[in-house]
Order: C-alpha cells, then structure tokens, then sequence
C-alpha cells in the first residue's frame, strides 16, 4: 500500500511551498483566480500616469461642442468623478457579491463577471473615437462594479480551495495579483509606451484582454468544493474536486469538516447582511473584518499610491515617475516577502508589525517633507509601503473569509468588501483637500488612525494561522456564549480553542 502511495505521489507533480504539497491543478485554479486581483490593481493604477492627457482630452471635446473650452474648475470636477466613480462602482461590486455567489456559484460568478471588464474596457476604448468622455465616466463605473466583484470572489474562491495549512500564503496572492496589476499600469502607462495622447484610450482598454483569458482558464476550473458540499449538498462531486486539487484522494479530514459545518449551517437559518449584526455570534467577527479594512485604507496607502509623484517632486526629484515605478516594485517585492511570512508569523502579528512599520516610516516622512531631502524622502515612501505590504495589505482581504464559516461568509465579504471601497473612495476625495488644508502635517492624521489600528488588533484579532473554519467560526460562537473575561488570552487578545485538527498544523 505504501508503495502504490508512494508511486501515485511520484505520478502528480508537487510543487513544494514551506514544505507542503501544491499540485499543478491547484495552482491552476488560484492563478486563474488571481487574474481578477491583477484587474483590480491594473484598474486601480491605470487613470493616475495618463491624467494630463485624458484632461486635455476632456477640455478639447467640450471645446469641439460648445465652441468654448472647459473651465479650470468644471475640469477639476469631471476628472475628480472620472477618478472617484470607480470607487462607487467598486462599492456595489463588492455589495452584489453575497447574492451572486450563493446563486450562481463561486466559477460561474468569476465567468460572468468578466462580461463587464469587456464592457467597462470597449466603452473607455471607444471614448476618443466618439469623441464622447462620458464614455470614459461609465466605463469606470462599470469596471469598477467589475473590480469590486473580484475583490470579494478572489479571495472567497481562493480561500476555500486551498489546503488549511497554505490559506495564507495562498490568500496573499490576491495581494500579490493587486499590486503585480498596479505596477504593469505604471509601467505600461509611461508616455513611451501607451500614456501618450493617442494611445492612452488602449491603455485604459486593455483590461479586456485579461478577462478574456480568465474567462478561457476558467472552463479547465473546477467549482470550489466547499460550495458543492455545503450549499449545494453534492458530497460526490466535492470529493472528485478535492482528489483533483490534493492529488490524491486520501480527503477524507476535508469532507469530515466540511460536513461538520454543513450540520451546523442545516440548523441555523441563512445569513442576511443585517443578521451579521443582530447575532451575537457574528458580531464581533464582523467588526472585527470591517476594522481590518478600514486600518488597511485608511492607513493611507492609497495617499501614496496616488500622490507619490507629486511627494517625490515636493522633495525635488526630477525623474519622479521613475521613483513611482520603484515604489510598484518595492511593493511588489513586500508582498512576496509577507507571502512567505504569513504561515510562519501568522497573520496577526504580521498585521500589528505593518501598522507598526507604517507609524515609524509616517513620522520620518513628515520631518521630510519639510528637510526635502530625496534621497530621504524616496526611502520613507519604500518603506511605507513596504510595511504596508507586510501585513495592512493582504492580510485584510483574506482573512474574512477565514473569520466566517460557509454560511455567513458570502455575506461577510460582501460588507467588509464594502467598507474597504468606502473608505478608499472618502480618502480619494477627501486627501487633496487635507494636504492644502493640512500641509505636511497630513499625515498626522493617519499616523493616529494608525496607532488606534494597531491597539485594535492587538486586543481584539485573534490567529487564524493553521485553524480550519470551523474551528474559527466556533471560537467566536464560545465567545458569545460565554463570558467573554474566560477568551482573554495573557496578551489580552481573543483566545480561542485550538483544536486538535489546527494543531498539526502550527508551525
Ligand atoms: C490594497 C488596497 C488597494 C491599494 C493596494 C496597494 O489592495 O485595497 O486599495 O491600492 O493595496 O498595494
């Protein structure tokens, strides 16, 4: 028997991450996945290197209809909208999510989703053609209801195929996807390639082109296994999926827990957006979730991903653009680093050494902007977004989904999912108008967001580092139950029982 299992594990390749076993299918699925985390990033990145021209754009087409060229303030507004209404389309994306998922299933949902990328791409292609910018105005919309529907699927879909010991490392690919997809765009967006003002309308359509090979990928995916069991009832058709992802078909923990969380969901009633509030079971996962979005964009991440050029230049750096392309890849680089920390370190320590990171760089940063050292200045913003790649970054798209079981994690996602393009969307517009207000002083304003953060976290988020979801999900039930003075660990964060099934895989 040894040697047929010896001979069946030579037969599948295994990839070998931190010791455990990945398959070919497996990563198949997670990068197919991860293509909706690169549109997310590419959609989010794409609009800041071509400003000038698409306003220049703007003010000529209003030029061409009424005779009379846009003025500086109508200007400032439309693009203002132009930028910001991705955000609004990002927040009823992600809302739609909960709905969607439960209906149609995780596979088909990514599918179809993809049918507005081609929209939102064809229509801001088209905007110079037909010389109409309000073209560009809903093709934002429409991708960003599209970027908001893929930051809830991917990390959903991701999260319940991959084996416990590796949903972290896995998780952090969706990170990995977004900040991959921020740099091509920067790159892409150089005046040299297609920023320039007769090729940024490709620019802004080329997101078509993913989708259309996620769409293509998707048709070798499976359905995720957790969906056919516990929503669907198909215990058969789960144990085929799972042999397929593990590689074996040795599932039989994978079926146990799952259908142990099946029972308990076959008892409870479905999970509506309200009832994550009423029940005293959801409630403290569910602040939980939205606190670890809003530390993530309200840290002020985006302030910098936006406003690097404009911070280089402050500092007196002429080639700023290429100092913002460093920062994509230091980016890019972090979150390789946490990607491979965040099974070792596990997640909450990770989130904390992030903030922690991000305090520091913000207290550098203002004595900085008024010195205007660049070489100082480059150094604080690398690290800023360094540290937020340790932890503030990946960490909080994926780990509502490790907070909830099958039953309320839909609609978990889709409100933390929410959140996080809320407060995306007020720290976009509101920044400007602090930094004229505030000055250098501005990031005061985050560094005390940031210390709250990090207090937050530090009492109130509880590991989920090698924990399987049923196991998370009773925790926080226990804690309801009970007095919530017996779930105080030493450190004062919340403890939860570690069952037998998440020991084995504490590292
Ligand atoms: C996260 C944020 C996103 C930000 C990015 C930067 O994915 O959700 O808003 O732009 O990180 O890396």
């Amino acid at each position: 028997l040894e040697k047929i299992k010896n001979k069946k594990k030579l037969c599948v390749f295994f990839l070998f991450v931190q010791g455990k076993q990945v398959t070919w299918c497996l990563m198949f699925c997670v990068s197919t996945a991860v293509i909706g985390s690169l549109q997310f990033g590419y959609n989010t990145g794409v609009i800041n290197a071509p400003d000038e021209k698409v306003q220049n754009f703007i003010r000529n087409v209003t030029q061409e209809r009424s005779g009379e060229p846009m003025d500086k303030s109508t200007l400032t507004t439309v693009w203002s909208v132009t930028v910001s209404i991705f955000n609004v389309g990002g927040m009823i994306g992600s809302l739609s999510v909960g709905t969607l998922v439960d209906k149609l299933g995780r596979r088909k949902c990514m599918l179809l989703s993809n049918i507005l990328a081609l929209i939102g791409g064809g229509l801001m292609g088209l905007s110079s053609m037909c010389t109409s910018y309000e073209l560009i105005i809903v093709g934002r919309l429409v991708i960003g209801a599209f970027c908001g529907l893929c930051t809830g699927l991917t990390p959903m879909y991701v999260g319940e195929i991959a084996p416990t010991a590796l949903r972290g490392a896995f998780g952090t690919l969706h990170q990995l996807g977004v900040v991959i997809g921020i740099l091509i765009a920067q790159i892409l967006g150089l005046e040299l390639l297609l920023g320039s003002q007769y090729l940024w309308p490709l620019l802004l359509a080329l997101t078509a082109v993913p989708a259309v090979l996620q769409c293509v990928m998707l048709i070798f995916c499976p359905e995720s296994p957790r969906y056919l069991l516990i929503t669907l009832n198909q215990e058969e058709e789960a144990r085929q999926v799972l042999t397929r992802l593990r590689g074996h078909s040795d599932v039989e923990d994978d079926i146990h827990e799952m259908k142990e969380e099946a029972l308990k969901m076959s008892m409870e009633k479905k999970v509506s957006i309200p009832e994550l509030f009423r029940n005293s079971a959801y409630r403290q996962p569910i602040i939980i979730a939205i606190i670890l979005q809003l530390s993530q964009q309200l840290s002020g991440i985006n302030a910098v991903i936006y406003y690097s050029t404009k911070i280089f230049r402050y500092a007196g750096i002429t080639e700023a653009v290429y100092a913002t392309i460093g920062v994509g890849a230091v980016n890019t680089l972090f979150t390789v680093i946490s990607l491979f920390l965040v099974e070792r370190a596990g997640r909450r320590t990770l989130h904390m050494v992030g903030l922690a990171g991000m305090t520091c760089v913000i207290l550098l940063m203002n004595a900085n902007l008024h010195l205007s050292i660049s070489v100082l200045a480059i150094l604080a913003v690398f690290g800023f977004v360094a540290s937020f790649e340790m932890g503030p970054g990946p960490i909080p798209w994926f780990i509502v989904a490790e907070l909830f079981a099958q039953g309320p994690r839909p609609a978990a996602i889709a409100v933390a999912g929410c959140c996080n393009w809320t407060a995306s969307f007020l720290v976009g517009l509101l920044f400007p108008k602090l930094l004229d207000l505030c000055q250098a002083y501005v990031f005061i304003i985050f560094l005390v967001l940031l210390i709250i953060f990090f207090v937050f976290t530090y009492f109130r988020v509880p590991e989920t580092k090698g924990r399987t979801f049923e196991d998370i999900a009773s925790g926080f039930s226990n804690a309801a139950g009970s007095n919530a003075a017996n779930y105080t660990s030493p450190e004062g964060a919340i403890a939860m029982p570690v069952s037998p099934s998440s020991e084995k895989f504490q590292m």
